[in-house]
């Protein structure tokens, strides 16, 4: 019986649970510790403290199936998948770990066992790698496993540099490392290919099916080696490829989970054809981009969330290649969680937001897509030569949107390349440009820089002693001011707060000995200095003390705020998931105004949930919390920090209750019951994925909430009813004016059969029809043809050309009774009359309508047209 991929991942972790290894669960692909890894790469990244011995943990031997992302970064698979048999974006990893407890001997011993006795792959078919001075290893695959020398092979520093081997594994550019030992399965003489290390060993007949790792060094970015405190083993088998193997075929997009995924796939997509490259992209694809999202990525244009674009990006245009309209890869997810959302409940756990993100980005790409498509084709339709000029793809990238991997990508299907060289050019012109647009109407204060340090005591008091360090007047240092004289000072410390963090700065007054007063209207960061920028009543000069005073009533509704802004925040990711993230801030006075990452418009249900839970914390009355520690310590306490933002060494952490912990150098109340009340005023989204909210608190929501009252009771007033029932006045008052538009309508009609029984005395006989040719006041094309209509009904046999000018345009309509078509034409009758009139028309033999724009020879139009009608009776 062949095993499947869930019973593999079984049968691993119990094989090493039964050798007394912890079973650990695969840990998020957003690595929790570390900065220099955009995506969990393999099973050791959650265990990089622990080889470092910077963590201690209750065990020393561990086993996961740990899921992972070689997309980006060091291991960079991407472009890779489809083409080969056996690449990936995502795939799970199993791995036994031991941190310094055995070593080579059962590191080694370990594998062979299960690979012969649990999964019982013959011995013949494996061939195993040591690192060319790895000795040890090499002795222990001979003697104690019995491998025959012929299929132990050495391979050293082959890559050029010391250390850079296939034998000596590194988990990026710094961290731990160790020399290696990879056991390899030889799939069969029929595929072409060499053992590792000869001449063919690219093939696909020998595949590397697990790698041991001597965990021995930890690499600094100097290139330094430090010895690690305990020699470790690091473990790696891709689940897939033993998968292909012990499920008897050769490429890994055969195994059973593909196999499901790729049948979802082709349901998706209308494909016919299963072994369709594409399919298998879109297979890849589904799931890092699903397991990312459930990891808290979300697309973008910066950093993790860019990667997950461009996979998405990447399946969306493979399913257009594969046939298939509209959103469609969102439809491949319940097929991935029936394969894998029982091994991993947090997929299943999260399937609907997963569905919904991917659809979103898909059709917002599905129109770039479409566009940048089209402009493609042409250009390639005539191109000389088989490299596409980087000027063409950079115009698809810069005008259309257009990604250049995909252009690359399309590039390669038809053997041809792109200019890389020449986009990077036409790429840096752009920057140049964009650099000089926007030097114009730089703000001044940019430019300025002070290399003194201001101490700031804004946290405990609002007013203090300082002496004015500098005086910087439009850009210069100057030593003294004059009376009027607007400038920034620059004092030794300082009670006022300088925007920053998303909070503005204080206002108030600095006042001097002499009575001097410099009123501060704002107060900035230069560096490490604080400079109040304002306007001086009196003189000063460098050197002199000053009574500092913010605007404390101000302040105090800035603090309210921006303690609000940390509630709002917990809260979001409360009531909407922890996928929300904060993408920027402003707290003022009046307001706060707070932007996050969510893919939809929040729903007036969750804004109110999200209101109420603000409120609650006020209610808590908790206290704010405020310590400084290193950054390493607020981030294990699980403190909120804003990606790619730089921190110091040492942060300031603010935590509310259990409910908000974040990195916080702002000023804010002392407890949570001093905001008072809170009132969202506002969501709105301002770009693709971001959503704002603006809000009020303190008196702030007190007079937001009194206006609306005002606001409502006019309504009321003017309704004459009271506030609790606006509501039901509104609704009756539309009913009403409804059915008023409804009566009018009816009276015009009337109107306008009386109009035409009016008209009918104007009716000429000719040959025993009756003919009406008249003109209208103006009248609404609309009721013209209501008015024919009547007049048509009225008569048992004639015709009948109407004309009617508004705004400059002449409306003609003519009708003509059944029996008479034959000779009279009604489509003919008007184009010969538009046709006089400067206009076009035509239409159906018994009615038409037409339009002309020479009103003064209309009457002369008419009149020959009674003309025109009896000829054509006769
Ligand atoms: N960490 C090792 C690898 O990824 C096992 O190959």
């Amino acid at each position: 019986m062949t095993m499947t991929s869930a019973s593999i991942r079984r049968a691993f972790l119990d094989f090493f649970a039964s050798k007394q290894h912890q079973v650990v669960p695969s840990s998020s692909l957003i690595p929790g510790n570390d900065a220099t890894l955009l995506f969990t790469n393999a099973g050791m990244v959650q265990f990089k403290d622990v080889f470092l011995g910077q963590d201690p943990r209750s065990y020393n031997r561990a086993v996961s199936a740990q899921r992972c992302v070689r997309a980006g970064g060091k291991h960079n698979d991407l472009e890779n998948v489809g083409y080969t048999a056996r690449h990936h974006t995502f795939f799970e990893m199993l791995g036994n770990f031991s941190f310094g407890d055995y070593f080579k001997q059962h590191a080694i011993a370990y594998a062979w066992e299960f690979l012969t006795e649990v999964v019982k792959l013959p011995k013949e078919k494996l061939w195993v790698t040591v690192y060319q001075t790895d000795d040890e290893a090499y002795h222990i695959w001979k003697d104690s496993i019995g491998v025959p020398a012929e299929r132990i092979i050495r391979i050293g520093d082959n890559k050029g540099a010391p250390y850079a081997s296939d034998n000596f594994w590194a988990m990026g550019d710094t961290g731990p490392c160790g020399p290696c030992t990879e056991i390899f399965y030889d799939h069969g003489a029929h595929i072409w290919g060499g053992p590792p290390g000869s001449a063919e060993e690219d093939g696909d007949r020998y595949i590397e099916i697990w790698n041991i790792v001597f965990m021995q060094f930890n690499r600094h970015s100097d290139g330094r080696m430090e010895k690690l405190p305990k020699p470790s083993v690091d473990t790696g088998m891709g689940l897939e490829r033993i998968a292909a193997i012990l499920q008897h075929v050769h490429s890994n997009y055969e195994i059973d989970t593909f196999v499901a995924l790729i049948k979802a796939a082709a349901d998706a997509t209308g494909a016919t054809d299963l072994t369709d490259k594409s399919l298998r992209v879109v297979a890849d694809h589904i799931r890092s981009c699903a397991f990312l999202i459930v990891d808290g990525v979300q697309p973008s244009n910066e950093g993790r969330g860019y990667v997950l674009r461009r996979i998405v990006r990447r399946a969306v245009r493979h399913g257009n290649k594969l046939g298939a309209r509209g959103a469609f890869f969102y439809k491949l997810v319940p097929a991935l969680v029936a394969q894998m959302g029982e091994a991993y409940p947090e997929l299943a756990a999260k399937q609907a937001v997963v569905e919904k993100i991917l659809k979103l980005e898909e059709e917002q790409f599905g129109k770039t897509l479409e566009r940048g498509l089209t402009i493609l084709e042409e250009a390639l339709a005539v191109l000389d030569g088989t490299v596409l000029p980087g000027e063409l793809v950079f115009k698809l990238y810069d005008t259309y949107g257009f990604p250049v991997d995909l252009t690359n990508d399309v590039a390669r299907e038809r053997n041809l390349s792109i200019d890389q060289a020449g986009f990077d050019a036409a790429m840096a012109e752009q920057r140049k440009r964009a650099q000089q647009a926007s030097n114009f109407g730089t703000d001044y204060n940019a430019q300025l820089s002070s290399s003194q340090h201001t101490e700031f005591t804004g946290y405990q008091h609002e007013f203090g002693n300082a002496t004015v360090v500098e005086i910087l007047q439009q850009g210069q240092a100057v030593t003294t001011l004059d009376d009027g004289a607007e400038a920034l000072l620059i004092l030794d410390k300082t009670p006022f707060y300088a925007e920053s963090g998303g909070q503005v700065g204080d206002t108030g007054s600095l006042t001097l000995a002499s009575g001097a007063v410099f009123v501060v209207e704002d107060t900035i960061k230069l560096g490490k200095a604080f400079a109040h920028k304002g306007r001086l009543q009196g003189t000063l000069k460098l050197g002199d003390k000053v009574d500092a005073q913010i605007d404390s009533a101000r302040r105090a509704a800035i603090k309210q705020n921006h303690s609000a802004t940390h509630l709002l925040h917990a809260a979001l990711r409360k009531v909407l998931g922890e996928h929300v993230t904060q993408k920027g801030s402003l707290v003022g006075p009046e307001r706060l105004r707070f932007d996050f990452s969510h893919f939809e418009a929040v729903k007036a249900d969750q804004l109110r949930q999200i209101e109420l839970l603000v409120n609650e914390q006020i209610q808590q009355n908790n206290v704010l919390d405020t310590r400084l520690m290193p950054i390493e310590q607020a981030k294990a306490a699980g403190a909120m920090a804003l990606f790619g933002e730089k921190y110091d060494d040492e942060v300031r952490v603010l935590s509310m209750g259990d409910f908000s912990i974040e990195l916080c150098g702002g000023t804010h109340v002392s407890r949570t019951g001093d905001i008072g009340l809170f009132k969202i005023v506002s969501e709105g989204g301002i770009a693709s994925g971001v959503r704002r909210i603006e809000a009020v608190s303190g008196a702030g929501a007190i007079s937001f909430i009194q206006q609306l009252e005002q606001q409502a009771q006019s309504v009321a007033a003017a309704l004459k009813g009271d506030v609790m029932s606006i509501a039901e006045r509104v609704q009756q008052a539309l009913e009403r004016s409804k059915q008023l538009e409804k009566d009018i309508e009816q009276l015009k009609a009337k109107l306008a059969s009386q109009a035409g029984a009016s008209l009918l005395e104007q009716a000429e006989q000719h040959g025993g029809a009756t003919v009406l040719v008249a003109q209208l006041p103006a009248t609404e094309p609309k009721a013209l043809r209501t008015t024919l209509d009547e007049l048509k009904n009225k008569l048992s046999t004639g015709v009948v050309l109407l004309a009617t000018v508004n705004d400059d345009k002449i409306s003609l309509i003519a009708g003509v009774t059944d029996d008479l078509t034959a000779k009279v034409h009604a489509g003919q009758l008007v184009g010969w009359a538009a046709g006089k009139l400067g206009g076009k028309g035509g239409g159906r033999p018994d009615m038409a309508q037409a339009g002309g724009t020479d009103i003064a020879a209309l009457s002369a139009v008419l009149t020959e047209a009674k003309t025109h009608i009896s000829s054509k009776l006769s």
